[in-house]
């Protein structure tokens, strides 16, 4: 097998529709022949994949606590310097307990806290632990989902305090991280990555107000990312775009 059909990926948080999504995506493609899912959900027993695509696959199950989630990377061992696809797919929006902040009186410190753990917390962490794995000759392209919504020059109509405060702090986490993971593993490029609205279950309540043809599925917004990592350089730097490649302001 030539190295460029021995790519490994990596899908953290892959019960998600985006995550299950780019795991279809990875397992379809010949050039990669490893893929790793990790996710808080068990592997489903029918999970979307081509025919012979399952002996790819390796699915580790993680409660995203520290300790649980550096058990996960001990597990990863074994491909140390392999990946070079890692897509981060955590994110919470909404849940049976919390809700999108419309107005100053509905913010609540437990919200806070359970959004930020998901979509700041976890990601930081991942980075964190996986930089010995990540490390080595093998270029890499590590897409976090970020979203649009993070971006304080884009902010004109406020509300989703934390949705929207917690990945602007994931943003300045990615980029602190970028900067040292170019001085200590050069083969690692870092991005953040808006997918646009995407039907899934994170954006179902609000996908009355999306203009027709702005809703995308999961399998178009996986494509496009994949396609985004494949053409991403090595160069040290934190990238923010959207799904169309597209820079967005900080
Ligand atoms: N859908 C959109 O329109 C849209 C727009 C902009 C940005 N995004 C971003 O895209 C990413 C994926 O979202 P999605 O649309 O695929 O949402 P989703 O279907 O609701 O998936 C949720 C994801 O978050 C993980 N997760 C859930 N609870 C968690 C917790 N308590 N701690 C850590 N991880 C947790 C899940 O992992 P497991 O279940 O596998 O453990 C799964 O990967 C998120 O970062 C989201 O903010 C989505």
């Amino acid at each position: 097998m030539s190295a460029q059909n021995n790519q490994y990926a990596l899908i953290l948080g892959a019960s998600g529709g985006l995550g299950a999504a780019l795991l279809a995506q990875f397992l379809a493609d010949p050039s990669i022949s490893r893929v790793v899912a990790v996710s808080s959900q068990s592997q489903p027993e029918q999970p979307a994949m081509p025919e012979g695509a399952s002996s790819k696959l390796v699915w580790i199950t993680c409660s995203y606590h520290e300790v649980s989630m550096a058990q996960v990377v001990d597990q990863l061992t074994p491909y140390q310097g392999q990946f070079s696809r890692v897509c981060i797919c955590h994110g919470l929006l909404h849940s049976d307990t919390l809700w999108p902040e419309k107005r100053l009186e509905d913010i609540n410190a437990d919200a806070l806290h359970e959004v930020f753990q998901s979509n700041t917390v976890v990601p930081t962490l991942w980075l964190k632990l996986l930089f010995k794995v990540l490390k080595g000759s093998t270029p890499c392209v590590v897409a976090t989902l970020s979203a649009r919504v993070g971006s304080i020059t884009d902010n004109r109509m406020g509300g989703w305090h934390a949705y929207r405060a917690s990945k602007a702090a994931l943003n300045m986490l990615l980029k602190n991280m970028a900067i040292e993971y170019a001085r200590r593993a050069k083969n690692v490029k870092l991005m953040a990555f808006h997918p646009g609205t995407t039907d899934t279950g994170l954006s179902k309540p609000f996908q009355a107000s999306v203009p027709s043809g702005k809703l995308f599925t999961p399998t178009f917004v996986a494509s496009q990312l994949s396609t985004i990592m494949s053409d991403a350089q090595q160069d040290g730097v934190l990238c923010y775009v959207d799904w169309n490649g597209q820079v967005i302001d900080w």
